[in-house]
Order: structure tokens, then sequence, then C-alpha cells
């Protein structure tokens, strides 16, 4: 079954019960049966080996998971949304459960509007885990405990990986062929304008 296929045959059976009988009462009435969906909100910018391993581990324990792109105005990425929305899918193409998106604002409100709890994200050492422990603890605050995060540790393989040190590394001529998938990689380079 193809991806499209996946996920039409699994909303189709979820968003009406879960819009009649509201999804906590869903979730009470029919435990075993609710389809289990969280969101991984991110930068992406670009998608590592890193991000995958925890895409493809958070795929197994939910039945959908959305990876979604966040449109920070603050910050100038390397690719635009859209482009980084795309590498996403190519991405995750073989993984069926999984859907590609983004989102500008709140993550509280995006998880909100979609009819989501739980975000989740990768930890790969104890200088995430502060930053990431406030705003776990913030969105459950704000959200009013309607967004839980779960944390994912990093394979170690992955532990040292972050998209700017590939950005870094690969602006200066750097292989970064352990770092993320060749079609990343050399659309990293057709940026900076490198030849390899
Ligand atoms: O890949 P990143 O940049 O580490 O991802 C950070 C992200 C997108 C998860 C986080 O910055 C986020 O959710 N931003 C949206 C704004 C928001 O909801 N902030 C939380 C309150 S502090």
């Amino acid at each position: 079954m193809n991806k499209k296929a996946y996920l039409t045959s699994r909303f189709a059976f979820h968003v009406p019960q879960a819009c009649f009988w509201g999804f906590h009462a869903c979730r009470n009435a029919q435990i075993g049966m609710i389809m289990k969906r969280a969101v991984y909100p991110g930068s992406f910018d670009p998608v590592t080996y890193g991000h995958l391993d925890v895409i493809k581990r958070a795929a197994e324990i939910f039945d959908v998971l959305i990876v979604s792109v966040l449109n920070n105005k603050v910050k100038t990425p390397l690719f635009s949304v859209e482009e980084r929305v795309k590498i996403l899918e190519e991405a995750t193409k073989d993984i069926p459960n999984v859907q590609v998106d983004s989102f500008s604002g709140l993550l509280i409100n995006y998880a909100a509007e979609n009819n989501l709890h739980v975000a989740v994200r990768g930890l790969r050492a104890i200088t995430d885990f502060e930053y990431e422990l406030q705003i776990a603890q913030t969105n459950r605050l704000l959200s009013k405990g309607k967004l839980d995060t779960m944390f994912l540790t990093t394979s170690l393989e992955y532990a040292y990986l972050s998209s700017s040190s590939v950005k870094e590394i690969a602006c200066f001529g750097g292989d970064i062929s352990q770092c993320v998938p060749d079609f990343v990689a050399d659309l990293i380079y057709e940026k900076y304008q490198i030849k390899r």
C-alpha cells in the first residue's frame, strides 16, 4: 500500500470517530482502536540522518507521525520552508505513516488545530536537555496539559550531528556523506556553489 492510500485509510477510520466522540471520550471508549498520532516539529534545515533516525523510530511507535517544519521568521534558513518540506518528503517516502507539513507561530496552536497531543523530539546530549525541557514544560503549561512531549534519545552514531554543523562542514567543501542522504548533500553543496 502506498503512503497516500495508507494515510487515507487510517484517517477515514479515525476522523469521523474522533469528531463524534471527542478525542478523550473516543480514547476511553475504544482503547486499543484509537489512532495514535504525533507531531515531530523542527527546523530541519536540512534534515540529517539524526532526524531520520528519530523519524523512523517514532513512526514505529505512532500510527501517524506528522513531521512539521517551522516557518521561523526570525532565522534565515539555508532552505526555504517549501524546499525543506520537499526534502523531507523525499527522505521519508518509504515510511508509509509519515506525513510532512509546515507551521508558523506557536506549536501548541498548531497542535490544537490538528488535534495532536504528543510532540516528539530527539535528545542528543545533556546540552540539549535544558533547552528541550524548557520548551516541553512551557508547551505543557501553555496548552493546559493538552500537549505533551516525548523524547527519543538519539542513536549514538548520530549524537554529534546537527544541521548547523553539517552546513558549516559543507560550506568549506568538507565531506558530509555520513551526515545526510546523498541527494540532500548535493542540494547543500549546490546552495554553497561548491563543486564536488
Ligand atoms: O529544530 P529546532 O530548531 O531545534 O526546533 C525547535 C522547535 C521548532 C521545536 C521550537 O522552536 C518550536 O516549537 N518553535 C515554535 C514556537 C513555539 O511554540 N515555541 C515554544 C514556546 S517556548
